[in-house]
C-alpha cells in the first residue's frame, strides 16, 4: 500500500490525547494542508481559528457537549464558513478532512466535531469574536494518541454499485 493510502486508511477519531505538545511545524502544515482544500468556484470562503488557551479549550468543551473531549485536547482548530456561499458547508468541510488528515501523517490524533447545525455554533462564533458572516462548520480538537478506538465500517461489498443500482 503507498503511503498516503495507509495515513488515510489507519486514520481514526482520537477522542483521548497524550499531554503532550503539537509543533509549531505540525501545526502550520494541518493548516498549510486546510487552505489548499478544493472549493467550489475556488472561493475559499472560511476562516480557521486555532485555540491553544487551556481555559478556552475548557469552555469550548463545556459549550459543545458533544465535543466535552476538547478540554482534554492540546489544541482545536475551528473551521468558520462564509454562509452566504452556497457551498461553505461542504468547502468548509474537505477543509476539515485536510487538517484531521495532515495531523495524521505526523501521528497527531483528532475527532471532527460538529459546528454547523449546532445550536452552540452561534455562541462559539461570538466566542472567538469571529466576524457575523461566518458559521462555526466544525472543531478539530487533536493531541497525540491516548487511547484510538477502532469502530467497525458498512462492508464496501454493500456500498458499491457499477453503472446501475439493482437490490440485492
Ligand atoms: C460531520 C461530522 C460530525 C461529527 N461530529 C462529532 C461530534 O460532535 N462528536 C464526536 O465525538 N464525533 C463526531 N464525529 C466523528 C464521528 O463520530 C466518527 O467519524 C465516526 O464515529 C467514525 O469513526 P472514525 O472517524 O474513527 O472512523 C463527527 C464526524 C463527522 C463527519
Amino acid at each position: 500500500m503507498n503511503l498516503g493510502l495507509t495515513i488515510l486508511k489507519g486514520r481514526r477519531s482520537i477522542r483521548k490525547y497524550k499531554d503532550t505538545d503539537i509543533s509549531d511545524e505540525i501545526i502550520h502544515a494541518a493548516l498549510d494542508a486546510a487552505h489548499l482544500a478544493p472549493t467550489a468556484r475556488n472561493v475559499q470562503p472560511w476562516l480557521f481559528g486555532v485555540i491553544k488557551n487551556s481555559e478556552t479549550l475548557e469552555k469550548l468543551g463545556n459549550t459543545a457537549p458533544n465535543g466535552a473531549f476538547i478540554k482534554d485536547a492540546k489544541l482545536c482548530f475551528a473551521i468558520f464558513g462564509e454562509s452566504d456561499h452556497t457551498y461553505y458547508v461542504e468547502d468548509c468541510s474537505a477543509a476539515t478532512m485536510q487538517i484531521i488528515l495532515a495531523l495524521w501523517s505526523y501521528g497527531v490524533g483528532s475527532c471532527w466535531v460538529a459546528g454547523d447545525k449546532k445550536d452552540y455554533a452561534e455562541d462559539i462564533r461570538k466566542m472567538m469574536n469571529v466576524p457575523e458572516k461566518y458559521t462555526l462548520v466544525s472543531l478539530i480538537p487533536a493531541g497525540y494518541p491516548e487511547e484510538v478506538t477502532v469502530p467497525s465500517k458498512k462492508d464496501l461489498k454493500d456500498l458499491v454499485f457499477n453503472e446501475t443500482f439493482t437490490e440485492n
